[in-house]
């Protein structure tokens, strides 16, 4: 590229300039891999090609000069070669919406490159920076397990056991086929040939040897980068432009440009100095280049320690240990260690330890070199203590550790990987040499203030005193005067992270009495010095309790089993039904040749678009002034509500025109040339507000209603309300009663893909195509007709490829889609809306924030005879779904449990927040959490065992449910005997509780849950469903439908039906994409019956054309499929059939609350194991075991796939994902680096499904049943194991049991409720003496 810009970021520069859309874009802040490349460069000092793995996103194309850059579409294609990496991902059906897939590949790709044959840890942690938002993770890492350098045979097959033992599982089914394990071939894999890849180009090699004296440089229009080829001529650029920022990785410069939007005119990208690429070892330590990336300086560290004598190695460890989990491969790729220093970031995680290990910097100007600490006052920026602007750091002396030295490194994260730290902490004691008299003490914390702050008064207070409990207690006490924390310090989580500071320091205490004990006994401490007499006595071995402290929370190698009925033996072998097909497009995700809407090649006049929004909750807008984002060269228009020339919207408005009801709403569209420019215009926008008064947390909708309900309009909808037996009589009846409230918070959809759409006028007609990312297209028609004043037959919208949905695209894409069309109509020219990541997330609503009350009557034996439960959910500004959600939240809250007196009333309440939506489970998450609260209630106080009051209460044979459904609750209870078997519950609850005798901080919990969930919608009409099958004279088949394809498999299954029904393999079908043209009213794609309704339209046009062949077929009962479509040509047979499914009967009558509200219940029973550190609240997910009642499995891979996806979800929404508004209603997590969805570290490490055998589902295709949504609310077995943990903890500490955990049940939530005196000492804030950094909305 001759005319580099150095703000160009590779990621666009391979997107939009060279048109490579295999790498895509999933937030532009480096945090969720999707963008992942790899970067090849020469070394001509080493002679030494290196491979790492990068983001893109964050990575300016001028830092890439001479290097080679591999995409995904150079790692293998369909029309060239597919690469075994690829191959195994698709086929162990390792993609599902296939966006993340291209930068999974490359993560794998990149480690591949460099190491042949990586260890199972090593491959695990190549995938810590890539996040998945379907698959649940688990088939991804079966497919790379066979790369592994490790035994290979038994994780071929991607399951827990060998795959020579794996006969355990093959038994032979009573009626069906055999049970198997396992949903991939390995014996199919194509051998990895490493001779076969790309090698580093020759003249990349010639270019760095021979450029290894040139001064490079690139002019931008607003930056120049300047690339010095020695350090001399850095110096030189440093005097002359002291200003200037060093740029090494961009991850702490890039991202502030990115999210601060700072410009910085002159970089200096110091990549080729060889004195900062220094590796060496010297008597005082280890100097490491500052240019040195963060990967390097781990792999310098592991291969060091070995090597030296272990008690120098002490800063080395602490290093490495805050190095495992520090961001994710790409970043400690990309990220250098003087970057790092520099830079400064509060919670970064390295500045800490090089602090406390006295860590010396190498620093240079032209006035020569000098030395200073990296110490407190450095960090905290003191002008003294600081590199001068004319300096730079050339390299870093990490000291080596003395005996007598304690190190120490700790950080506590939302999430376990690839994520920032909450509190982290560096402390070291020096003692005098064979004493345990401390000589010096430093104690560092991150995430406290600005930067990383020091305790250096307390640690100065107790210089000279001894290592004993009273220390510990005076030096809590002193850490928290003096690292204080403002009530309404950025992040929130004040009281949590007082508590991480001493949690820390009591940690810190015993690793050191620990380490004294252990140089004690084995000789090591013991010096001619008589005051150590005492010693040995002292330091005896630290107790159970006290051990149990130590050390952190670490998971093994995930490991998977799936057990599935096979199909009959006597199941045709071309009959593709039943068994575990690829997804249709895996290869095609694997290669990146998918296209989702961003990648649709830019069409002739084609304009972006970006949106301007509102900052303000509750306002009227009192004008919009767009007169200076006119003026920005290249905007094109600025459109506002006033140029839909027809209607803008309908409940909810495209453009608001007056008011404002949300921080987010969109007012109006600014359309550009290009994205950047129309970013810019959109900047320059003035809007002047008249500020309203704003609602928005439930429990203020609550109490306006309460004052005047009229006047305050505050419930979205009237109350639903449906009533069984009579819970009077019922309370009186109970031997007792208890009352109590719950509140969940809501969930981020984070579909990988964020909402796109590009619309493109056609030249007649005033018709328009629409491409757009959605699950409803006949929405997005109507809404766009209505907008534009047009007849629906004008708009066609086309679907290929949804990179993950889950409920977030059904409402909300069409009013993206009418903003692009009015912008569209307005200009004539085609536009294109790709939404940012934090816009997104800005924009739309998620999962409704419940907040619930019961009071619950129960006898003394467990059975629960009265319930009354007051739900409400908060539905944010506009109603959307929300009167669906709070219908079904009435409707299925009772999950699995037979309340005989029961009265369940709800309301969505409305708020100015952005309006929430449909997400998976539809209502039901939330109302299984609630129920399932008030079965623990009841087992804690009755003292039973929470399965024995599950049991007791739970639906047994045949039943009718509160709204007078009847069904049979067999299969729940064969899942649940099936569950507690598998899971080996009973001895593995056994355990828990010996584990737990023994271990006063870490504590284990186990729990088992069962569901009954309600499939498919209230409404008949919802499940119809269309489709066309075309035959073509060839043979081949074109099958389309009104589906469209989420990432869920249904254009595969599709297939599936295709090919059983017209008896051809499925290689003679295909299906090109979902149109209004082609099927036309179809209903969302949703309610987990998208496929099943679909199906049954598929097969009914497949029925009709396999008929119509019928005299063709007798006529010629030995011929071949293509004779007879030949024939039946010949024959003017029409080979084209439309199909159509009704939908299921289903109805709710909310007046008689009665009804036949949904067509089938679907059962299944999850068992969780987890472990908790009860000092910082962390927590792994040690087993689950799920048992599902899927019925006849059309694609066992697929409905596994979805089960596990789901049930990921749903550990997401009860542990980990947490949404945070302001006190002015402004969303505040809006990307992967505040909001956190599970990665692989959150998997558990023994995940085994099962699905039910020999059972049937009459009313669904081939009697199988929908497993879209249910494994979602399985996620909560391992909230409920959580909570038996913390109530394990309480109970030893002899705290209430009777205590209240509301979702999601966080790190924080978790250190908190298991209180002790470290929670006792922080100091608390009364409520309401400050403002808080966020506030709770539900
Ligand atoms: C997605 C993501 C996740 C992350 N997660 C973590 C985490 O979990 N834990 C953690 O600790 N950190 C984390 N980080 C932060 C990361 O560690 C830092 O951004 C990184 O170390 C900075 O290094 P860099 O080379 O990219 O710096 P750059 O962005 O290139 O430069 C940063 C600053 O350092 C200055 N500078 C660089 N080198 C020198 C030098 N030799 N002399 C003088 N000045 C210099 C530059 O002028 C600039 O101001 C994360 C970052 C991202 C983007
Ligand atoms: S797009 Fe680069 S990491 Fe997310
Ligand atoms: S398949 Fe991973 S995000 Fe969809």
């Amino acid at each position: 590229e001759r005319q580099a810009d150095p703000e160009e970021l590779l990621l666009f520069y391979l997107r939009k300039r060279l048109r490579l859309s295999g790498t895509k874009y999933g937030c532009g802040v480096g945090g969720c891999g999707a963008c992942t490349v790899m970067i090849s460069t020469y070394d001509p000092v080493a002679k030494q090609i290196r491979h790492h793995p990068a983001n893109s996103c964050l990575l300016p194309i001028c830092s890439l000069h001479g290097a080679a850059v591999t995409t995904v579409e150079g790692v293998g294609s369909t029309k060239t070669r597919i690469h075994p990496i690829q191959e195994r991902l698709a086929k162990c059906h390792g993609s599902q919406c296939g966006f993340c897939t291209p930068g999974m590949v490359m993560s794998i790709y990149a480690l591949l490159r460099s190491h042949l044959e990586p260890s199972m840890e090593q491959i695990i942690s190549a995938l810590d920076g890539n996040l998945c938002r379907c698959t649940g993770y688990r088939p991804i890492i079966d497919s790379y397990t066979s790369f592994a350098g490790e035994p290979k045979c038994c994780q071929l097959r991607g399951t827990e056991k060998c795959c020579l033992d794996q006969e355990e599982h093959m038994c032979s089914s009573s009626t069906g086929g055999q049970i198997r394990s396992g949903l991939c071939s390995p014996e199919e894999f194509q051998p990895m040939d490493p001779t076969q890849e790309f090698i580093f180009p020759p003249e990349l090699i010639r270019m760095a040897q021979e450029q290894q004296r040139t001064t490079l440089i690139f002019h931008g229009k607003r930056t120049t980068w300047i690339s010095p080829p020695g350090l001399k001529e850095l110096l030189e650029l440093k005097a002359k432009y002291p200003k200037a920022s060093l740029v090494l990785g961009n991850t702490s410069v890039g991202l502030n440009k990115n999210v601060n939007v700072v410009h910085h005119p002159l970089i200096l990208h110091p990549v080729r100095i060889p004195e900062m690429h220094v590796v060496s070892s010297t008597n005082n330590g280890l100097v490491i280049g500052a240019a040195c990336r963060l990967a390097q300086l781990r792999d310098t560290l592991m291969e060091t320690i070995p090597k030296v004598p272990e008690e120098k190695t002490k800063i080395f460890q602490a290093l490495l240990q805050q190095l495992r989990t520090l961001a994710g491969e790409q970043i400690r790729s990309m990220a250098s260690l003087g970057g790092h220093i520099v830079s400064r970031g509060s919670t970064w995680d390295l500045n800490p330890i090089l602090s406390v290990g006295k860590s010396v910097l190498n620093l240079a100007s032209e006035d020569g070199k000098r030395q200073i600490l990296l110490n407190d006052q450095f960090l905290a920026g003191c002008e003294h203590a600081d590199i001068k602007p004319n300096e730079v750091i050339v390299s870093v002396l990490i000291p080596y550790s003395k005996k007598d030295d304690f190190i120490s490194a700790f950080r506590q994260a939302e999430r376990r990987k690839n994520a920032l730290s909450i509190v982290n902490s560096g402390m070291r004691v020096i003692f005098s040499p064979g004493t345990d008299t401390i000589v010096d003490l430093s104690i560092l914390y991150g995430g406290i203030g600005s930067t990383t702050v020091s305790a250096r008064k307390s640690c100065e207070k107790l210089i000279g005193r001894q290592w004993n409990d009273q220390l510990l207690s005076e030096a809590c006490k002193l850490v928290l005067e003096e690292i204080s924390l403002s009530t309404s310090a950025l992040g929130g989580k004040v009281e949590y992270r007082r508590t991480l500071l001493v949690s820390f320091l009591f940690r810190f205490y015993l690793e050191v009495l620990n380490g004294l004990h252990w140089m004690v006994s084995t000789g090591q401490a013991l010096h001619t010095h008589s005051s150590i007499q005492a010693y040995p006595f002292r330091y005896a071995e630290l107790s159970e309790e006290q051990k149990s402290a130590l050390g952190v929370l670490q998971s093994g190698v995930p490991r998977g089993l799936q057990v599935y009925q096979d199909v009959d033996p006597g199941q045709s072998s071309q009959d593709p039904v039943g068994r575990p097909i690829m997804h249709q497009s895996g290869i095609k995700h694997a290669t990146g040749e998918a296209v989702y809407i961003d990648d649709i090649r830019p069409v002739d006049g084609e304009l972006s678009l970006a949106v301007v929004t509102s900052i303000k909750a509750h306002a009227n807008i009192i004008s919009i002034d767009a007169s200076e984002a006119l003026q920005v060269p290249g905007v094109v228009d600025v459109v506002t509500a006033r140029d839909v020339p027809g209607e803008n919207g309908n409940d909810e408005q495209a453009f608001a025109e007056d008011k404002v009801i949300c921080v987010g709403q969109i007012i109006c569209a600014v359309v550009a040339e290009s994205v950047t420019q129309a970013k810019q215009g959109a900047e320059k926008v003035k809007i002047v507000y008249e500020d309203l008064e704003p609602i928005l947390t439930i429990e203020v909708t609550i109490h306006l209603f309460l004052l005047d309900s009229i006047k305050h309009n505050s419930y979205i909808t009237e109350e639903r309300k449906i009533e069984k037996g009579d819970i009077e009589k019922g309370f009186k009846s109970a031997d007792e009663i208890i009352e109590g409230e719950l509140h969940i918070g809501g969930q981020e959809h984070f579909y990988l893909e964020t909402n796109s759409v590009l619309v493109i006028p056609r030249m007649e007609d005033k018709e328009m195509d629409v491409y757009v990312s959605t699950q409803h297209a006949t929405d997005v028609q109507e809404l766009v007709a209505s907008a534009l004043n047009l007849q629906s037959n004008k708009i066609m919208c086309h679907m290929k490829h949804v990179g993950g949905a889950f409920g977030g695209k059904i409402t909300k894409p069409s009013f993206f889609a009418v903003i692009a069309a009015v912008a569209a109509n307005k200009t004539g020219r085609p536009v294109r809306f790709v939404l940012e990541r934090n816009m997104d997330m800005l924009i739309t609503g998620g999962r409704h924030p419940f907040f619930g009350k019961y009071k619950v009557g129960f006898m003394n034996d467990g059975r629960i005879i009265a319930a009354d439960f007051q739900c409400y959910i908060n539905g944010g500004c506009t109603k959307d779904e929300s009167e669906l959600v709070i219908e079904y939240i009435v409707l299925k809250v009772d999950n699995a449990y037979n309340i005989p007196n029961l009265r369940v009333r709800g309301h969505a309440c409305k708020t100015n927040l952005p309006s929430n939506t449909a997400f998976r489970g539809f209502g039901f998450p939330q109302a299984g959490l609630f129920e399932e609260t008030c079965i623990v209630a009841v087992a804690t106080r009755t003292g039973l065992p929470h399965e024995k009051v599950r049991e007791l209460n739970m639906y047994k044979g045949i039943n009718l449910t509160a709204f007078k459904e009847e069904f049979d609750a067999e299969n729940l209870w064969k899942c649940w005997e099936e569950c507690l078997d598998k899971s080996e519950y009973y001895s593995r609850k056994a355990t828990v509780e010996e584990f737990n005798k023994k271990s006063y901080w870490k504590k284990k919990g186990i729990a088992i849950i069962p569901m009954k969930f309600s499939v498919g919608f209230n409404a008949t009409y919802y499940h119809q469903a269309g489709a066309l099958v075309h035959i073509y004279i060839d043979g081949s088949v074109l099958v389309t439908h009104g589906g469209i394809e989420l990432g869920q498999g249904i254009h595969t299954k599709m297939l599936q039906i295709a090919s059983r029904e017209l008896k051809i393999p499925l290689s003679y079908i295909h299906f090109c994409e979902t149109s209004t043209t082609t099927v036309p009213n179809g209903k969302y794609t949703a309610g987990s019956v998208g496929t099943e309704i679909n199906a049954r339209a598929v097969q009914d046009a497949c029925q009709i054309l396999w008929k119509r062949l019928d005299p063709i077929r007798s006529k010629n009962p030995n011929g071949k499929w293509k004779d007879w479509i030949s024939e039946a040509h010949k024959q003017s047979i029409s080979l084209s059939a439309t199909g159509y499914f009704k939908g299921y009967v289903t109805n709710m009558n909310w007046d008689t609350k009665k009804g036949h509200a949904f067509p089938y219940f679907l059962f299944g029973v999850a068992c969780s194991e987890v472990e908790i550190d009860c000092l910082t609240g962390d927590h792994k997910n040690i087993r689950t075991d799920i048992v599902m009642d899927a019925c006849f499995s059309i694609n066992p891979a697929i409905d596994i796939g979805q089960i596990e996806g789901a049930f990921i979800q749903g550990v997401g929404l009860y542990t980990l994902e947490e949404i945070y508004f302001s006190p002015e209603g402004e969303q505040l997590t809006l990307g992967p680096d505040t909001y956190k969805i599970p990665a692989i570290c959150d998997i558990p490490e023994k995940f085994h499904v099962y699905l039910l055998p020999n059972s049937r589902n009459s009313v669904a295709i081939y009697s199988s049943k929908g497993m879209g949504e249910a494994g979602l609310f399985l996620g909560s077995s391992v909230f409920f194991a959580m909570r038996d943990a913390v109530a394990a903890a309480r109970e030893e500490r002899g705290l209430p049991l009777d205590f209240t955990l509301n979702s999601p049940l966080t790190v924080e939530r978790i250190r908190m409720a298991c209180a002790d005196d470290f929670t006792e000492m922080i100091p608390k804030d009364k409520p309401g003496t400050s403002k808080p950094w966020a506030i709770d909305i539900h």
